[in-house]
C-alpha cells in the first residue's frame, strides 16, 4: 500500500507516518518548499520515520494543483491523508484569505487533482470540531449542526461539504474526520498545551519565570495526537467512506492542565502564571466536547492514553529536551 500524507511536517503526519510504515506501507509526505527545512527536523520526535527506506518527503503545494497533479501520477497513491493547513484558530482572524486559500480551496484543488489523476484513491481530510463553533448542544456528535466562528472554522466547512458532495456526485473514497483537539510533545507552542509544557520546563530549568496565559476556565476535548491518527486510518479502511467525530468525550480545564503540568515538575503554578487578556478569546457558551461513539461502534476505535499520561508525556519530553 502507498500513502501519501499532506502536512507531513506538522504535529500529527510523523504520528500517522509512524503507524502506516508499522502496516507495511510506503508512505511519502508532501511538504512545501518552504518548509523542506521543518521537514528535516521529523527525526527529533520520529527517528524512526525520518530513517525508514519505506518513506521520503516529496515537494508540492495546495496552492498549486500542477504539483498535486504530478504527484499523484508519480506515486499512484492507495490512500491520500490531507493534513495540510493553516492549523491556528485565533490566527486565521489575522490571514482569513490565506486560510479560506490552503484550509478551504487547497482541499477542493486536491480532490479535483484525486478526479484528474487518482480518482480510486481514498482520501481523508483533516476536518474539525470548530466546525461546531457556536454549538447548539453538547457533546456534538455527527448529526450536529455545524455553526464555525472563525475564518478557519468557515473555510474547514467548505472542505468538509467539497468532500461530501465529491463522495456523492462522483463516488470518490472522500472521508471527514471530525477531530477533537489533539496534543503531543509535537506540538507547536502557538496552542495552549505545549505553550504550558514547555514553560514547565523552563521554569524548573530556571530559565524562564513565569508564562502568560489566556482564559484559565476555557475547556477542550483533549486526546493524543497518535490515539486520533490511528482513528484516521480506521476511517479509510471502512467499507464505505464516511464522516466519524474522533474525541475523548472529557472535558478539562486549561487550569486543569496547568495544575497538572506544573505538578510533573513539582512546582507551585500560582507563582508562575499570569492572565494576559491579550490571549482571551471569548469564550464557547456550549462547551466543544465530542461523542465519539459512531466511531466506536463501527471503526472499534476508542482513544488509549489519558488525559493525565498525555501532560505527563508533553512536560516530560520538554524537560528532556533541556536536560
Ligand atoms: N493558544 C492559546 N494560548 N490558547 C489559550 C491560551 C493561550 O495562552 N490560554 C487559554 N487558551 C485557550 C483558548 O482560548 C482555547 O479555548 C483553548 O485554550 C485551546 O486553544 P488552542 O490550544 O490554541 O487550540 P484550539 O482549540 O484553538 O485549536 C486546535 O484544535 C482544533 C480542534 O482539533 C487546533 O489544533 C485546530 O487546528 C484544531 O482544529
Amino acid at each position: 500500500m502507498k500513502a501519501l500524507i499532506t502536512g507531513i511536517a506538522g504535529q500529527d503526519g510523523p504520528y500517522l507516518a509512524e503507524l502506516l510504515l508499522a502496516k507495511g506501507y510506503e508512505v511519502h509526505g508532501l511538504v512545501r518548499q518552504a518548509d523542506l527545512a521543518e521537514a528535516s527536523r521529523i527525526g527529533d520526535t520520529h527517528p524512526d520515520v525520518a530513517a525508514h527506506p519505506r518513506f521520503r518527503i516529496v515537494v508540492g503545494d495546495l496552492l498549486d494543483k500542477a504539483s498535486l497533479i504530478k504527484l499523484l501520477r508519480e506515486i499512484g497513491p492507495d490512500e491520500v491523508y490531507n493534513l495540510a493547513g493553516q492549523s491556528n484558530v485565533e490566527g486565521s482572524f489575522s490571514v482569513p484569505e490565506l486560510t479560506a486559500e490552503i484550509n478551504g480551496i487547497g482541499a477542493l484543488r486536491l480532490l479535483e487533482a484525486l478526479r484528474e489523476a487518482s480518482k480510486e484513491a481514498r482520501m481523508y481530510q483533516a476536518s474539525s470540531s470548530e466546525l461546531f463553533g457556536h454549538a447548539v448542544e453538547s457533546p456534538q456528535n455527527e448529526s450536529t449542526p455545524f455553526r464555525p466562528r472563525s475564518p478557519y472554522g468557515a473555510a474547514k466547512l467548505f472542505a468538509y461539504w467539497m468532500m461530501v458532495n465529491y463522495r456523492q456526485r462522483h463516488g470518490m473514497f472522500a472521508a471527514n474526520g471530525l477531530l477533537f483537539n489533539h496534543e503531543s510533545p509535537r506540538r507547536s507552542d502557538a496552542f495552549v498545551t505545549r505553550k504550558i509544557s514547555k514553560a514547565v520546563a523552563n521554569i524548573a530549568a530556571g530559565k524562564q519565570d513565569f508564562v502568560e496565559l489566556g482564559n484559565l476556565d476555557a475547556r477542550r476535548d483533549w486526546g493524543y495526537a497518535g490515539d486520533h491518527m490511528d482513528a484516521v486510518w480506521r476511517m479509510l479502511q471502512h467499507p464505505e467512506p464516511d464522516d466519524f467525530v474522533i474525541a475523548t468525550g472529557e472535558l478539562h480545564t486549561v487550569r486543569e492542565f496547568v495544575e497538572l503540568a506544573f505538578g510533573c515538575a513539582g512546582i507551585d503554578w500560582r507563582e508562575h502564571v499570569r492572565v494576559n487578556p491579550d490571549y482571551v478569546r471569548p469564550a464557547e457558551q456550549v462547551p466543544l466536547v465530542g461523542d465519539a461513539s459512531k466511531a466506536l461502534r463501527e471503526l472499534g476505535w476508542r482513544p488509549k492514553v489519558t488525559f493525565k499520561q498525555l501532560v505527563t508525556m508533553m512536560v516530560e519530553s520538554d524537560m528532556a529536551r533541556i536536560r
